[in-house]
């Protein structure tokens, strides 16, 4: 099967140049100026726009099972949403129970995601720590392709990682040649906070952003990299929301460290007065963490942006619904904590981070799929425009436009953090290895399309020369 995109202004990391695409068998199979179309290719013309690598989401949560409910979307409607918006990969969460194997929860993600329509990796979780563990950590790297795991440095009494469970994980990443991440909040300060706000008659989303204070992000962040400093480990900062994390960020760079911070589009856009609004639902509708803070931290994020102290941009997609959010009525601390993105990370970044001048269109590719591909090891095969690359690909009108809206998106949840936003600069088509799944509107995403992604270690084998050292 073969497409030719005729005509369009490509767009990568790197540079911008006019030349015409050929995609055969799901790669990119010829990259230059007036290609020759082989017998039977459907030809796409591009002219006018420009032709990106599709965007990588490198933090969804698809049908997770947290805080007592299951997230709205599942992996089928929320990669056919993400194609919609220029999306063609997600990095999703392992997030396995405290004392649950953590293979047999790998196993169940894998089996979730089946329905996937758009490619998909996994960040592995490691919420508790026993030998079977720190064995089983070595079996997902080395025979399923997980090269990250997450740690909740939050949600105490759930799946909160302490600073023995980080020095574990850490030191075994180490060895292993994989990537330790972080949700950077002190989960202590949360909860006693939490307690404290609940016993004062605190009990509306008002008090979500109260109990999670930038302290508590920044405090978190500088443990985190501290450990990673003493140990020796790169580490991946998620959803970075404040300034006093990012300070923990340039000063490590600073330092030498590879530190990687990740910053979510919703944290860039919206500030922490959503959750004044006097109506609960609205308020609540906007619970996540860490709680999107105010213009100040906002501009600090632009800034990491722009100046490369965060190189990636994600959602954090994790949907819940009025009814759901509902369980937090009397308590805002049971509120479930996730808002969507998916769809509309693409054109909200585009329409504020190149059509304000803040980011180049190349920094835009960077930032929302090669930085992700490159820090996740699967570049170039993903978020590059180069011969031989995944043809995971979107033409991207910089001219269309539209105002988002919970009544014209395609995720499965009943509320649009971005609602009322108008923006400049949409997908137009949307192909996931070769197959138009995203054609003007009409979405033709298939469910089970999707492909895992092993993602290599970042080393041979770490761990055998941790042996010889020691030896
Ligand atoms: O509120 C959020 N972010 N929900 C999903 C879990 C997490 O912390 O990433
Ligand atoms: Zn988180
Ligand atoms: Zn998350």
């Amino acid at each position: 099967m073969s497409t030719l995109i005729r005509g369009g202004t490509l767009v990568s990391a790197e540079q911008t140049w006019v030349a015409d695409i050929l995609c055969v068998d799901g790669k990119i199979a010829a990259v230059g100026p007036s290609l020759e179309a082989p017998t039977g290719a459907t030809i796409i013309d591009a002219g006018g726009q420009y032709v990106m690598p599709g965007g990588i989401d490198p933090h969804t949560h698809m049908q997770l099972p947290f805080m007592g409910t299951v997230a709205s979307e599942d992996f089928y409607t929320g990669t056919a949403a993400a194609m919609a918006g220029g999306t063609t990969s997600i990095i999703d969460f392992v997030i396995p129970d405290p004392e649950q194997s953590i293979l047999d929860a790998y196993k169940t993600w894998r089996g979730w995601a089946e329905k996937s329509a758009a490619d998909y990796g996994f960040h592995v979780a490691i919420t508790w720590w026993d030998e079977s563990v720190r064995a089983d950590m070595g079996t997902l790297v080395r025979e399923e392709g997980i090269n990250s795991f997450k740690h909740f440095m939050a949600y105490k009494g759930a799946i909160m990682a302490d600073d023995e469970l980080l020095y574990n994980s850490f030191t075994r990443s180490l060895e292993l040649g994989a990537m330790p991440t972080v949700h950077a909040e002190n989960g202590e300060l949360v909860f006693q906070l939490q307690k404290k706000l609940i016993e004062e008659g605190i009990t509306g989303p008002e008090g979500h952003p109260l109990s999670r204070p930038p302290a508590a992000e920044g405090e978190a962040a500088n443990r985190a990299l501290r450990f990673a400093e003493v140990i020796g480990v790169p580490l991946y900062i998620v959803h970075v929301s404040t300034s006093d994390a990012l300070d923990e960020i340039k000063r490590a760079k600073a330092a030498g460290q590879r530190v990687y911070g990740e910053v979510l589009a919703g944290h860039l856009m919206i500030d922490e007065s959503v959750y004044q609004n006097p109506d609960w639902d609205t308020a609540a509708a906007h619970v996540m963490s860490p709680p999107f803070r105010s213009p100040e931290h906002q501009a600090a994020l632009w800034k990491g942006l722009q100046g490369g102290a965060l190189q990636t941009t994600a959602t954090d997609h994790c949907c819940f619904c009025a009814d759901q959010k509902g369980m937090g009525k009397d308590n805002f601390a049971q509120i479930p904590n996730g808002t969507a993105g998916v769809e509309d990370r693409m054109s909200v970044l585009w329409t504020h981070g190149v059509g304000t001048g803040r980011l180049t269109m190349n920094e835009f590719v960077a930032a929302t799929s090669a930085n992700a591909a490159k820090i996740f090891n699967i570049y170039p095969r993903k978020g590059s425009l180069q011969i031989g690359a995944d043809a995971d690909l979107v033409i991207w009108d910089p001219a269309a436009t539209k105002t988002i809206s919970v009544k014209t998106h395609h995720q499965n949840v009943d509320y649009n953090i971005f609602e009322g936003m108008p923006v400049t600069g949409l997908a137009s088509h949307t192909f996931s290895r070769g197959e138009l799944t995203w054609v003007d509107g009409d979405l033709r995403a298939v469910k089970g399309a999707g492909k895992y992604i092993k993602r290599p270690a970042f080393s041979a084998d770490f761990e055998a020369l941790a042996r010889q050292i020691a030896k």
